[in-house]
């Protein structure tokens, strides 16, 4: 998989995707990351890439052709003409991992960063595909936001996690959250890990698992749990626990 990122820190993303797993996977080539300078494309002395807003209002907001121009360029060197272009702003559809499991699944993808208070709607029409966001706050730029979704994307890219059980089993997979993981030592502050994990009995574990990851989401997420698949048991088993824990802070 191929992510071009248009911006105007290449420096700071640059830096952050060198880094860990993901730049591993670079250095195997399971992806390939570039970036690109959005100013470089400019054609003013100054390589000035903003300007005043029609209409006034603060703020500045960044001129369609430099973005237009940049757009081209890695359409070219790609070879393709319509590729998936997803705008990180505050206004898209807010990001999830069914997104990126869909957007994983892609031979190209841009990510376009924004900044100052916008970019000119007319370049936007022209080349965006998807607007997403990372949920309901605001940043300073969309170089944030472009990092949580390229890595995100990246670990799903197969070969990119050496475990190939982990991208499959773990939060949200199911709409569940996941389970508690304990390593050693088997006391810690007086804390013991729980008897079940080291009884080697797989079936009681499996069972623990499934019980921990309802009881979590239950807890944290209850807006997931609605989405997730419980067997009549589980429901049952879910009410009583929440109504002992009640009794139990009484
Ligand atoms: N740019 C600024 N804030 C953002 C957000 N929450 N998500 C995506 N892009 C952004």
């Amino acid at each position: 998989m191929r992510i071009d990122i248009m911006t105007l820190f290449p420096d700071a993303v640059d830096a952050m995707m060198k880094a860990s797993i993901i730049g591993r996977a670079q250095e195997r080539g399971f992806v390939t990351i570039c970036t690109h300078q959005i100013r470089e494309y400019t054609t003013n002395k100054q390589m000035q890439v903003d300007d005043y807003p029609y209409g006034g209002g603060a703020g500045m907001v960044m001129q369609a052709e430099p973005v237009y121009q940049c757009y081209e360029s890695i359409c070219r060197s790609i070879g393709n003409s319509r590729p998936r272009v997803v705008f990180m702003t505050p206004q898209g559809r807010t990001f999830n991992q069914q997104m990126a499991e869909e957007l994983s699944r892609e031979e190209d993808l841009i990510l376009l960063c924004g900044h100052y208070e916008g970019i000119d709607e007319r370049v936007l029409e022209k080349i965006v595909t998807d607007n997403v966001s990372i949920g309901d706050y605001v940043l300073t730029g969309g170089e944030l936001p472009a990092l949580v979704v390229m890595d995100t994307i990246s670990r799903l890219v197969p070969g990119v996690l050496n475990n190939g059980m982990s991208a499959v089993k773990e939060s949200f997979s199911d709409n569940l959250l996941e389970y508690p993981q304990y390593t050693r030592p088997e006391e810690w502050m007086g804390e013991k890990v729980p008897p079940v994990l080291l009884s080697g009995h797989h079936k009681n574990i499996a069972a623990w698992y499934r019980e921990q990851s309802i009881l979590r989401t239950a807890k944290n997420r209850p807006d997931l749990l609605e989405k997730a698949e419980l067997t009549e048991k589980e429901r049952q088993w879910l009410i009583q626990q929440l109504e002992g824990e009640e009794r139990h802070h009484e």
